[in-house]
């Protein structure tokens, strides 16, 4: 079978199984068997597969089928201007949460150094990302899994950005080392119960742990802030990802906890996704 023929079965296939955007993600996992790019895919339409190829293609078809995330399946996702390595561990980076990494790079661009802290690295996509602009700036970043912990470190070496990170595997509970310019954190927001109403892909496949954020949606935040407060030094920001409908809740708990609110900034919709503090 030619590789045109091939995407079109598949692409059938996955529309069938309700899956969107079924001729992209048959495209992009057909560039993961061939290893090559998407351009080479269209290029070389009528190219006949062999049967390891095929084989392996069909598989992937079916994970895809099944609404395993094509991230998961090809392992790697792309995130500001870096490809990723990613696995069912952690969290697959969001265009959105790009957002804080834009802020900082903009608040922060007539600075050279300064010491900032992630709260719940997942990937490593967000921290990695700050880093690999500032050259001089030095990041600490701890999560509570230690396979995210382990994916940052093969990141921050793929980025070589790993002499000036250090990794903490840590509940934030237990986390008082140091004092920060900056936090920064992506917490886990989503209601317990809208877990539920989650797309089939991330609720059969995302980590838990990165999304829970309990009964109210804003059990991590609250305690990610709280603890926060102790680790920015006096002047020092904190820049919080939180879901559309937290903003007012979330400047409250901020305001509590000794930060004034400089800013909130929208994401590409129109919703509110991050709250940018300092502490007083
Ligand atoms: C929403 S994910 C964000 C991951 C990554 N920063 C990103 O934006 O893609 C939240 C992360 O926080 C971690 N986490 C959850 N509760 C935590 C806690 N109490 N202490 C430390 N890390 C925690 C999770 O393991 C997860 O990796």
């Amino acid at each position: 079978m030619n590789i045109e023929t091939a995407i079109q079965k598949a692409s059938l296939e996955l529309k069938r199984n309700n899956i969107e955007n079924s001729l992209l993600d048959s495209e992009i996992l057909m560039s993961k068997v061939l290893k090559k790019d998407r351009k080479f895919i269209l290029l070389n339409s009528k190219k006949e597969l062999n049967d390891v190829q095929y084989q392996k293609f069909k598989k992937f078809i079916l994970f895809r089928s099944e609404s395993k995330p094509v991230a998961y399946i090809t392992g790697k996702k792309f995130f500001w201007k870096y490809e990723f390595k990613v696995n069912n561990k952690v969290l697959i980076p969001r265009p959105d949460t790009e957002l804080i990494v834009e802020q900082v790079l903009e608040i922060y661009k007539h600075k050279k150094k300064i010491n900032f802290l992630e709260i719940g690295v997942g990937s490593g996509c967000i921290i990695l990302s700050i880093l690999k602009e500032k050259k001089n700036f030095l990041g600490k970043g701890l999560d509570l899994s230690k396979d995210c912990i382990k994916l940052c470190k093969i990141n921050a070496n793929k980025l070589k950005v790993n002499h000036r990170i250090k990794l903490y595997k840590s509940n934030i509970d237990n986390f008082n080392l140091g004092k920060y310019d900056l936090v920064i954190s992506n917490p886990p927001y989503i209601k317990k119960l809208d877990l539920n109403y989650l797309n089939k892909d991330i609720i059969k496949f995302e980590p838990m742990l990165a999304l829970d954020g309990g009964l109210d949606g804003l059990s991590e935040i609250r305690k990610f802030i709280e603890k926060s407060s102790e680790l920015v030094k006096k002047s020092g920001k904190l820049f919080l990802e939180i879901a559309h409908d937290q903003k007012n809740e979330v400047k409250k708990i901020l305001i509590e906890n000794g930060f004034y609110i400089n800013k909130n900034v929208k994401d590409l919709a129109g919703n509110d996704r991050c709250i940018i503090s300092t502490k007083k």
